[in-house]
């Protein structure tokens, strides 16, 4: 299966090909955020941070996987209607339960009795997801078998008509199910948590966000939005992108892994069949490693590399991880990341809520999100009819 993802849906030439989707979403994002200015142009509206980066990425994948931005309506103001909140909650349940202790995972006996309460959780949540999956998957499959589709245009048509040696489909439909619900589950969290992070931070050091917003206007000027063509120019806003992974990984751990065979890592010998955790916090915060690890400072980054990126193959910290089954989404999800972020920087000026004179960066309880969702001033900046309208 990864082997197929890597070939046919996440390579080069389909992201390629699918880039006039992303560029819509990029648009939307801004057209979005706009609206919530509009209400007083010059005193700026308050902008739900946490809403717009996660729905954001949920609707580029929804694009990229069914051609469509919503499963239901929307909101007048382009934002989430209440198909596409439940669906985002429900992706987010199962992420949270992807990284859980949960007692049946070392005791595969006792699956089914639900000690923990888990399987209840994760059912009733992919029972929300597949309700707004199925009907689309089964109708689409129809329609290429009775031949009322012909033009590939989403990853679901590549999917569907993905051939064996002999020339039969190559997944069931039952496959293509379990696939498009993986990818969204797995495009959903880490963009959109790094850019909340990354804000969050900034706006507590302005100087960090002047720097980025300065970058943009030396590189992309104010007379276009930023584009994907850019990002090879934006080393200090991929510089911020990449101190969020470092300093806030969505999650404390790297999924499981298990040994293949026995090994020695650091004087520490490992038994094949060892449940291997690395610790996202511990690498991205080591002191033996990083220079004030505790400190969001970008230039650190800009210090040692001369073409910032937000992969780290030597595992200083984790943002994509490496090796086997190190993540194949990287050049979608720094494209997500980067447009995400770029765009919400140079398209509106952010600062503190009224009232507020720093943001609150206490953690989560059960995750490594910003404890409460991070709202903030926006205005625009840039010349009206740069705002995409429809
Ligand atoms: C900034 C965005 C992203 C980050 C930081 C990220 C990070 C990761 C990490 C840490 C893993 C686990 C690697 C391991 O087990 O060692 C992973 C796995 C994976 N990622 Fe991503 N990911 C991102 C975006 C995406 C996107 C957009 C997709 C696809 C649409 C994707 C698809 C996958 C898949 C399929 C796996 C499982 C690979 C396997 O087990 O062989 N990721 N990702």
């Amino acid at each position: 299966m990864r082997k197929v993802l890597m070939t046919h849906v996440l390579s080069p030439k389909t992201h390629q090909w699918l880039y006039s989707k992303r560029v819509e979403e990029g648009d939307h994002l801004v057209h979005y955020v706009y609206n919530q200015c509009k209400k007083s142009m010059h005193q700026g509206g308050i902008v739900n941070l946490r809403t717009a980066a996660q729905h954001y990425c949920a609707n580029v994948t929804r694009k990229m996987t069914f051609n469509k931005r919503f499963f239901g309506e929307g909101m007048k103001d382009g934002g989430p209607g209440f198909e596409e909140e439940e669906y985002v909650d429900a992706l987010f349940s199962c992420l949270n339960h992807i990284y859980a202790f949960c007692i049946s995972d070392f005791l595969p006996s006792l699956i089914g009795l639900d000690l923990d309460g888990h399987e209840k959780v994760v059912m009733e949540n992919l029972r929300i997801i597949n309700k707004y999956h199925d009907p689309i998957i089964d109708e689409r499959v129809q329609q290429w078998k009775d031949g009322t589709k012909k033009d590939t245009e989403d990853w679901l048509d590549i999917l569907i008509t993905l051939k064996d040696p002999d020339g039969n489909p190559l997944l069931s439909k039952d496959e293509i199910k379990a696939q498009i619900t993986e990818i969204m589950i797995a495009a959903v969290d880490n963009p959109s948590n790094a850019c909340e992070w990354a804000f969050a931070e900034m706006l507590n050091q302005p100087e960090i966000l002047e720097k980025a917003i300065e970058e943009l206007d030396r590189v992309v000027g104010k007379e276009r939005l930023v584009q994907e063509s850019d990002f090879a120019h934006l080393n200090y806003v991929k510089a911020c992108a990449r101190e969020a992974f470092r300093l806030h990984p969505i999650a404390p751990f790297n999924p499981p892994h298990v040994s293949v065979a026995d090994t020695t890592v650091a004087n520490y010998f490992i038994p094949k069949g060892s449940y291997v955790l690395l610790s996202r916090l511990g690498l991205g915060r080591n002191p033996k490693v990083w220079d004030e690890p505790l400190k969001f400072r970008p230039e650190r980054h800009l210090d040692e590399m001369d073409k910032v990126v937000l992969t780290e193959n030597n595992l200083r910290f984790i943002s994509f991880a490496t090796g086997k089954r190190g993540c194949i989404g990287v050049t979608l999800g720094t494209s997500m990341t980067i447009m995400l972020f770029a765009r919400l920087l140079q398209a509106f000026t952010w600062s503190l809520p009224p009232r507020h004179s720093s943001i609150d960066l206490t953690i989560a309880e059960d995750s490594m999100a910003l404890a409460k969702p991070l709202f903030a001033l926006a205005k625009p900046r840039l010349p009206p009819y740069l705002y995409p309208g429809y």
